[in-house]
């Protein structure tokens, strides 16, 4: 299985940061898909690959997390380093210590930072006093890694990107800024359908329209779940609150009822439609369980190409 044709070429990516997808090409984001192929057949296969021997991790959270923190645990430790969790409870960061203060702080320490957090400009700002790279492992605005592991789950089921197209339904939120944007460079055709009021950021649709007159692939944002799906290949969803929006709970349970994705909706989806859902899922509100336990269900190979992406990247961006 290839993406691209030229082999990978992973040194221009040493000291980068991992803040979203817009900062790199389509070329680069195949590149790292590759070489996140290779990395999992190396850990099928049992071929060594410790490319980050002796190399630390420091991992803050600020919010909740389940695949996030152990596929980069156990992905440090499968590439021969260390990885470090920092919850923002218990360390100082929580008790107000400035983020440039503890990007200065643990650069000294560490060979790679990962965040999870809030506002997407708390990430900007620890990147910018960092000497080590920053990995973006959710902001309001953005889950790259998340995208990174989507878009190779569509790769591997359907053995391309071009003439695939995959609809997101629900919440125009950080998972459906990153699909979008992935989707995009890499020349999937892509719909996302929202209520109106929860359409992604509009400067973040401009940005992918500029990415799609370049790839090719195409865009279409609606308020209308059924048009969307029609004829899609990959059918999305994702939480219809995320993490830090809880007080608007019971708005949104009313505002999204028309948007679960379910086996009616899925009659207007093609044949062997593949599901995807970043998880945690909440079935019976934006996924029925039939659709999500479903043959059609892919979310557990979705999980598991966290581990094998987010491998790619910390080799591309911290390795020597
Ligand atoms: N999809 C995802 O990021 O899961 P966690 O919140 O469990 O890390
Ligand atoms: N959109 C969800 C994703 C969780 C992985 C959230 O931000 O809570």
């Amino acid at each position: 299985m290839s993406i691209l044709e030229s082999g990978i070429n992973l040194k221009k990516h040493k000291g980068k940061h991992f803040l979203t997808l817009l900062d790199y090409s389509s070329d680069e984001i195949k590149e790292l898909l590759e070489f996140s192929l290779l990395l999992k057949k190396y850990q099928k296969e049992g071929v060594p690959h410790q490319f980050l021997a002796g190399k630390t991790l420091a991992m803050i959270f600020e919010k909740s997390s389940t695949r996030t923190r152990v596929s980069f645990e156990v992905g440090m430790t499968q590439l021969g380093g260390a990885a470090l969790f920092l919850s923002s409870k218990d360390s100082q960061l929580g008790r107000g210590e400035p983020i440039s203060d503890t990007a200065q702080v643990l650069s000294r320490y560490v060979d790679g930072i990962m965040i999870r957090t809030h506002g997407h400009e708390i990430i900007e700002e620890l990147a910018s006093f960092s000497t080590v790279p920053v990995i973006n492992a959710l902001t309001d605005d953005f889950h790259p890694c998340q995208a990174m592991a989507d878009i190779m789950t569509i790769f591997e089921v359907k053995g391309t990107f071009q003439g695939v197209k995959a609809v997101y339904i629900g919440d125009g939120n950080n998972v459906a800024h990153s699909l979008l944007i992935a989707c995009a460079k890499v020349g999937i055709d892509v719909a996302i359908a929202t209520p109106k009021g929860y359409e992604p950021k509009q400067w973040i649709v401009n940005e992918i329209e500029t990415i799609c007159k370049e790839t090719g692939a195409k865009f279409t944002l609606t308020n209308d779940p059924i048009e969307a799906v029609r004829n899609a290949d990959v059918i999305y969803t994702d939480v219809w609150t995320s993490m830090g929006y809880e007080e608007e709970t019971a708005k949104r349970l009313e505002d999204f009822s028309q948007f679960q994705v379910n086996k009616d909706l899925m009659t207007y989806a093609k044949g062997d439609y593949m599901f995807l859902h970043c998880l945690p899922a909440h079935r019976g509100e934006e996924v029925s369980a039939e659709v999500i336990d479903g043959k059609n269900s892919f979310i557990f190979d979705q999980a598991e190409n966290r581990l094998h992406v987010q491998k790619a990247i910390l080799v591309a961006l911290m390795g020597n």
